[in-house]
């Protein structure tokens, strides 16, 4: 297929540069295992298994018999005052999968709306139990919870908030970044010990600003993904659990990136030893085939808003989409689950989680313009020099050479992310990683 081949002028790309797209268009057309193929016959490995999707590979077996049965047994079925088969039994696997009392499965269709639907938990369970005064969040700079109000509102990345400034939700704070690129520049699988603690601006600062009584939520990734794998400082997770024990604010994981198996374990949760109140998940848990997503909550969240003062035939929480525990997509996730565990999948992910680490500390460091690498888990970023005047100019450069070089990774901001498939083989990391530092080179 050549480019006219292919009518573009009518998508309109998002997160894309538009305008220069079709000069050095990159569209796939086919993909399997590790590869996409795209309409020009080129052979690219996927160095970020589809933006955190595709941790099973691609093109899986399992994963779309499942799908094609559930188109032919029930393909839909509205989600209000019914549900299906199919949903009740996701829900049972994502929460056995869950630790802690994080039971109650609400499924929504992305990660965007997982962080809307979280953050209006957080207000409703404050009001069933009287404390409808809870209605300050706390989110950190550089997070990102997905595009839509309330996701972005807690949000930090300046770039994806700028233009709606004023419509902001309000009430909204934001805890400093968790990056110290003196002393930790270079993360080898390990977390940082700082010799400062981070929370105290959280303790000593914002929780007074606004008074503990009134904030209903806090919400982070546990390891900042789309800003480009910053990795918290020893300890980090546990204290901030503490902090929102004291004060009966919420903890909100969004496990969108680091949950179904990213770091080796089923949640970053797991990782850290720290149970949140509620827990994001979309992305790998129907290995990207199909879009869905969901917030995990705890038992002690579901009962207080089922023993709010209602009648019981009345809604107890005027929340869902249409497509809520669409049965084809919760027929993926079942199958992906089944996938995942069959195929011991996410303890390859802590294994070759090591070998990218390894490879790309030792290929990368001290390559011109490499100010950092940080590694952990199946995911690793370079970070290099910002050229003055045109942040994030360098980072596309080598991303789109590395397209050129036959490798897929994402630039965000002055990094390079690389996050495979679980499936990924030791020549794959090999490739990938070599390509990068090659790359990385000609661009010095
Ligand atoms: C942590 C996190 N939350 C939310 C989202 C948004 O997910 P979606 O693009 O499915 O809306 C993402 C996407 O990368 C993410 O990384």
């Amino acid at each position: 297929m050549n480019n006219h081949d292919i009518p573009m002028d009518n998508q309109w790309l998002p997160f894309t540069p538009n305008r220069t797209f079709r000069q050095d268009p990159r569209v796939f057309v086919g993909a399997e295992g590790m590869h996409f193929t795209t309409h020009d016959g080129k052979k690219i490995i996927d160095g970020i298994s589809s933006l955190w999707c595709v941790g099973a590979g691609h093109n899986r077996k399992p994963i779309n018999e499942a799908i094609k049965n559930q188109l032919d047994t029930l393909d839909y079925a509205t989600a209000f005052q019914a549900s299906n088969d199919k949903a009740f039994k996701a829900a049972q696997m994502i929460a056995d999968m869950a630790p802690g009392d994080l039971n109650k499965v609400l499924f929504c269709n992305s990660g965007s709306e997982a962080a809307d639907t979280a953050l209006k938990v957080a207000l409703a369970y404050h009001r069933a139990r009287g404390e409808g005064h809870r209605n300050v969040f706390i989110g950190r700079e550089k997070g990102y919870h997905g595009v839509n109000f309330g996701g972005m509102s807690v949000g930090g990345l300046p770039a994806n908030r700028k233009v709606y400034g004023a419509q902001l939700l309000p009430r909204v704070d934001h805890m400093r970044f968790i990056h110290d690129p003196v002393n930790h520049a270079y993360i080898h699988h390990e977390e940082p010990v700082w010799a400062e603690d981070p929370l105290l601006e959280l303790e000593n600062r914002i929780l007074v600003l606004h008074d503990p009584s009134n904030i209903a939520a806090v919400i982070v990734e546990p390891i900042a993904g789309s800003a480009g794998w910053y990795i918290p400082p020893q300890g980090y997770v546990k204290r901030l659990r503490e902090i929102c024990d004291k004060h009966g604010i919420l903890l909100i994981f969004d496990e969108v990136i680091t949950g179904f198996g990213r770091l080796g374990v089923n949640f970053g949760a797991d990782y850290y030893g720290v149970v949140p109140d509620m827990l994001n998940f979309a992305k790998a848990v129907t290995n990207g085939v199909i879009p869905l997503g969901g917030v995990i909550c705890r038992d002690f969240i579901y009962d207080a808003m089922m023993n709010a003062n209602s009648p019981a035939h009345a809604i107890e929480f005027f929340h869902g989409y249409t497509y809520s525990g669409h049965p084809v997509a919760c027929a993926a996730a079942i199958a992906t689950l089944d996938l995942m565990k069959e195929e011991n999948l996410f303890a390859r992910a802590g294994q070759q989680g090591k070998v990218l680490g390894d490879a790309m500390h030792s290929a990368m460091k001290g390559l011109p313009n490499v100010i950092g690498i940080r590694t952990l888990g199946l995911a690793g970023a370079v970070e290099l020099a910002s050229i003055p005047g045109t942040p994030g100019k360098r980072a596309y450069d080598v991303f789109m050479d590395c397209f050129h070089h036959g490798v897929w990774v994402r630039p965000a901001g002055e990094n390079i992310v690389i996050c495979p498939p679980y499936i990924v083989e030791d020549a794959h990391i090999d490739q990938i990683v070599q390509t990068v530092a090659d790359s990385i080179r000609r661009h010095a």
